[in-house]
């Protein structure tokens, strides 16, 4: 078993009958989906499923999991995730994989959320190994990448190679990687980001993590 596959395990223990249980994107998120899954038909566990993208919920029906609306809920009980970093002090990257405006809808409306991850995504700052991922409007990009420029930002939009042509998010928006300097603080760059017009959301995810599980060569350390 490798550390996403028992970092994954351990999170599907925090399950419990009755909950309604956010499922997040990429390869750890996956694990989690199915540990969820074996234990839903090996306990008879009751769980019902919110997806945070179209893949993960594909993912999580293939399996035999119930997947909700967020729009039929006001909250859930349990998020879990992966990230692509992760400070200290439980901030996170994430968004890599696109989805990342569900992914913060659904930590915000989790009363729990658990972040599972391998050590190699620890880091001491955020934006040390990826540049944050920023949605935008596709008919205000140019102005949104101007602004972000103005506050140190560079990059462009991503591009998907195997589509011949620019990444467009599961909702239609275009997606900006962008670098900035190393002085500028994970929490710093989140306000500011959170006030230009044009962004619909980004990869920063300040004070939304609960607990953070991180695995290492089979052990796993729970944050708080
Ligand atoms: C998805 O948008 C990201 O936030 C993922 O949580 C992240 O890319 C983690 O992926 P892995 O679990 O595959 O490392």
């Amino acid at each position: 078993m490798n550390d996403k596959q028992v970092v994954a395990l351990e999170a599907a223990s925090y399950v419990k009958n009755d909950m309604i249980v956010g499922l997040g994107t990429g390869s750890t998120a996956n694990y989690f989906i199915e540990a969820l899954a074996a234990r839903q038909q090996q306990e008879k566990l009751r769980v019902a499923t919110v997806a945070s993208s179209n893949i993960s919920m594909i993912k999580a029906q293939s399996v035999g999991l119930t997947v909700l609306s967020l729009s039929q809920l006001s909250q859930i009980d349990l998020y879990v995730d992966g990230a692509d970093e992760i400070t200290a002090d439980n901030t996170l990257l994430k968004g890599r994989g696109y989805d990342l405006v569900m992914e913060k809808l659904l930590a915000k409306a989790a009363r729990q959320f658990i972040v599972v991850a391998d050590k190699s995504k620890l880091v001491s700052r955020i934006g040390e190994n990826y540049a944050i991922p920023i949605e935008v409007i596709p008919f205000a990009w140019q102005a949104a990448k101007r602004s972000i420029e103005a506050i140190g930002g560079i990059g462009d939009l991503r591009p998907n190679a195997a589509k011949d042509g620019l990444s467009i998010t599961s909702y239609g928006s275009l997606v900006l990687d962008m670098r900035f300097d190393a002085g500028m603080d994970g929490h710093q760059l989140n306000a500011l980001l959170n006030n230009i017009p044009g962004v619909v959301e980004h990869g920063i995810f300040p004070h939304l993590a609960s607990t953070v599980l991180i695995a290492d060569q089979g052990k796993v350390d729970i944050r708080a």
